[in-house]
């Protein structure tokens, strides 16, 4: 191993784990390379060839021109997996020289900054650089040191991207929690945070997982997909899209189920576009991913307990203060426990239109889910007032799935009826019906059942004329 990092660095994975870094990783990394003067034999960076004089344009450009070139670089020294330390002096030096040869149209600042981000953008991810420069690249997981896949146009991918050995991983994922003020050891060995791109990193170290530590990477804003992209994708048809509209613009209050992965909190930001501008809308996340169009969000986030335990931040303590600070819409990103509670009874006290996805196989377990959710809240609520809180408080279920093709689409849009004895009732508005494989894809279409829902119905009582013609039956 020539990596002169690994000589501190204690053999023991368990030393290594317990070995809990607080320090933020930048500050380590430029009291490193303060000390270091030595040049190296870099090759000479190439003059960029007649950049544009438009400041902020200007500057995204040379940084991506300059962050390519680096790895290139890297790439071709063997160095892209070297220890931080050595990176660093690496990246100091580059930059240096880019600067001195090429004619680049930064200002002070810009170039001090420049620096910082291709540290940050070289050291804090390793390996993984390459990858997350390319912008196709939806989801980078990885499954242990040897294991690095992609999501690229909808497709799973295996990468040759290695890490050296699981100490080598380790040290990225608590690089990667300590920019973002997290803390990730044998003590607690999962971590779930958002980056400060956006994106949303999920990280778990063993015993939690067998195989080895994990790295879940979800981008986010490379490609944001909006509803007619959903549309052109084959999540739904026009006239599920059409329906959308109007309930969403009608205030009523929609659950969105599915499984992870299915695009739920996707279809969530689609549904969302059907929000007047001129609403407020608060949204309560885990860790923030929605983007809204609409100017007046205010976007609040649950926060995990610090290192001695304290200052957690739950969803149930945003969800009431959501309340307080007088919403037109509550937007939860995904409910998972005793909020769940408070959520209904905003929706059942005059917060209609609000929206919500919930983890679950199907619009019935969805419900029973929810109910599950509401007990957690420790209140003990008979489960039958639970079920008629539910039945008040939702109008419509949309179950999405992702198929044996890799589709994501909506499975089922059901309406919640009322309840039966002691059971909710569902019926189908719309649904996928499936007609078997033809080639790649799975052919089929999404059907209407003929049933006009009852809130189409109470609309169109309130003048709101939604257009009938979406029920029919296709012929
Ligand atoms: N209809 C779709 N077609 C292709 N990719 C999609 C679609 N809907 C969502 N995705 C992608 O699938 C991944 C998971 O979506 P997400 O909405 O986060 O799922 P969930 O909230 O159910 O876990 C994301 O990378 C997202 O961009
Ligand atoms: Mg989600």
């Amino acid at each position: 191993m020539n990596d002169p990092s690994d000589n501190r660095t204690p053999r023991d994975p368990r030393q290594m784990l317990s070995r809990a870094s607080l320090a933020l990783p930048r500050d380590h990394v430029r009291a490193v390379s303060k000390r270091t003067t030595s040049s190296s034999a870099m090759a000479a960076p190439k003059a960029a060839s007649g950049p544009p004089r438009s400041a902020a344009v200007s500057y995204l450009r040379i940084k991506s021109d300059l962050h390519q070139q680096l790895l290139t670089d890297l790439d071709r020294r063997n160095l892209i997996s070297a220890g931080e330390d050595q990176l660093a002096e690496v990246v100091e030096d580059f930059v240096d020289q880019a600067l001195e040869l090429q004619d680049l149209p930064l200002n002070d600042g810009e170039r001090r900054q420049l620096v910082d981000d291709l540290l940050e953008e070289t050291l804090g991810v390793g390996p993984l650089a390459p990858l997350l420069a390319d912008p196709a690249v939806t989801d980078v997981l990885v499954n242990g040191p040897y294991q690095v896949y992609i999501e690229r146009f909808g497709h799973l991918e295996k990468t040759d991207v290695r890490f050296r050995d699981t100490e080598h991983l380790v040290r990225i994922i608590q690089r990667i929690a300590a920019r973002v003020g997290r803390r990730i050891d044998e003590a607690s060995p999962m971590v779930d945070a958002r980056l400060p791109d956006g994106s949303r990193v999920n990280a778990t170290l063993p015993p939690v997982t067998i195989d080895g530590p994990t790295l879940s990477i979800r981008r986010f804003g490379r490609r944001r997909l909006r509803r007619d992209d959903l549309m052109n994708l084959g999540m739904f048809s026009p006239a599920m899209r059409q329906l959308m509209a109007w309930v969403v613009r009608g205030r009523k209050n929609i659950l969105i189920s599915g499984g992870t992965g299915s695009g739920k909190s996707t279809f969530l930001g689609a549904a969302a576009e059907a929000i007047p501008d001129r609403e407020r809308i608060v949204t309560v996340e885990d860790a923030a991913e929605l983007i809204l169009d609409q100017q007046h969000v205010v976007r609040m986030e649950t926060r995990p307990p610090n290192i001695e335990g304290l200052g957690r931040i739950a969803a149930r303590d945003l969800v009431i203060n959501a309340l307080r600070m007088r919403p037109d819409r509550i937007i939860v990103g995904e409910v998972r426990g005793g909020e769940a509670l408070d959520m209904l009874q905003a929706m059942n006290t005059g917060h209609d239109g609000s929206l919500t996805t919930i983890h679950a196989n199907s619009p019935r377990d969805a419900l029973a889910r929810l109910e599950t959710m509401v007990l957690m809240a420790g209140l003990e609520l008979p489960s039958r007032a639970i079920r008629e809180q539910i039945v008040s408080a939702i109008q419509l279920v949309i179950h999405i799935r992702r198929y044996e093709d890799g589709v994501r689409r909506v499975q089922t849009i059901a309406e919640i009826t009322g309840m039966e004895g002691d059971t909710p009732q569902l019926q189908d508005i719309f649904v996928f019906r499936s007609r078997g494989r033809q080639g790649k894809r799975l052919a089929g279409d999404f059907v209407a059942t003929g049933i006009v829902p009852r809130v189409v119905e109470q609309m169109r009582a309130e003048n709101i004329e939604v257009p009938l013609h979406l029920f029919h039956v296709a012929q």
